[in-house]
């Protein structure tokens, strides 16, 4: 029970295969207490649905936040104020392009399809964690956390304009982790390796992304959900408290693997 006593508000849950919702049952057997924000009804009646999943709805509370209205944030932040009073956890599981803009040649990203997934995928842990500091600080300090990948430091054609939202992401976690460091909050991301979710389809060729980390990566298999929301638990613990501003990989060590490496393991797979 790592999690005992600590209030975690998730945010992300489309359906069973979202990381976010991994990340909330990994949570919720460590003895937190959960709180949920969703995009939109629909997503609402996936979101309660799940819930019954892990001992019903009761008791969770639940807030319609969609990341590009204001008004929405500072709703569901003060609905959360006015149930828990503070916040122990904080759990980002957000990113949107549009599909048009993953399909492009990187040099014709239109203009409105980038403002939106970097405003949807970058701006939305800014603008989240601000909203979230008061109740972080009536807590005594806590943890957010943010899911990104690495296209960010090696070229993956068709993550394209994501790979930029990602950048600015990483960046941002190194910037509120130097703001917040000073109030006892922690702000980290996972850069989970490829898993099959809703976002995920929207990105050209993951299947034989899978393939390549489970080919090449020194674990030679591919991360599951469990393993991702494995290191969410730990961020959200206080077995990470020295750690704060990361960039922590779950890929199975995918990342380490240069050119030159991949092929030699593509030469030699019993290596
Ligand atoms: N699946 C992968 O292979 C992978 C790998 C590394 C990182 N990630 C990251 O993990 C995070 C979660 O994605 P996922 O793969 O679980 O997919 P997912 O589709 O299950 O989750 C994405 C979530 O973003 C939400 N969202 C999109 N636009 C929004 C808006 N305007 N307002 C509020 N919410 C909005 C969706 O409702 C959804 O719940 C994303 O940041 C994604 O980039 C995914």
């Amino acid at each position: 029970m790592l999690l005992q006593g600590r209030r975690a508000l998730i945010m992300g849950v489309a359906n069973n295969r979202s990381i976010a919702w991994g990340i909330a049952r990994a949570f919720h057997r460590e003895g937190a207490t959960l709180a949920f924000t969703y995009q939109g009804e629909r997503l609402k009646d996936n979101l309660v649905g799940l819930l019954a999943e892990i001992g019903g709805a009761a008791g969770y509370p639940i807030f319609p936040c969609d990341v590009t209205s204001d008004d929405e944030v500072a709703a569901a932040f003060a609905g959360l104020a006015e149930r828990w009073g503070a916040l122990d956890v904080l759990v980002h599981c957000v990113a949107f392009a549009d599909r048009e803009d993953l399909l492009r040649p990187f040099s014709g990203i239109s203009r409105k399809g980038y403002a939106l997934a970097l405003e949807v995928s970058a701006y939305s842990l800014i603008r989240c964690a601000g909203a979230a500091r008061p109740l972080l600080e009536a807590a005594g300090g806590g943890s957010i956390m943010t899911l990104t990948y690495n296209a960010v430091d090696r070229v993956v054609p068709s993550y394209n304009v994501m790979a930029v939202a990602k950048a600015a992401l990483e960046c941002e976690v190194r910037y509120l982790a130097a703001e917040l460091g000073p109030i006892n909050v922690r702000v980290n991301a996972i850069s989970a390796g490829p898993l099959r979710t809703l976002a995920a389809s929207a990105v050209r060729g993951l299947s034989g992304f899978r393939d390549a980390v489970e080919g090449i990566a020194p674990l030679r298999r591919n991360v599951t959900l469990e393993e991702v929301a494995g290191v969410a638990t730990f961020l959200a613990s206080d077995l990470s408290r020295s750690v704060t501003g990361n960039t922590i990989f779950a890929d199975s060590g995918f990342h380490v693997m240069g050119v030159a490496g991949q092929l030699e393991v593509a030469r030699k797979p019993e290596g």
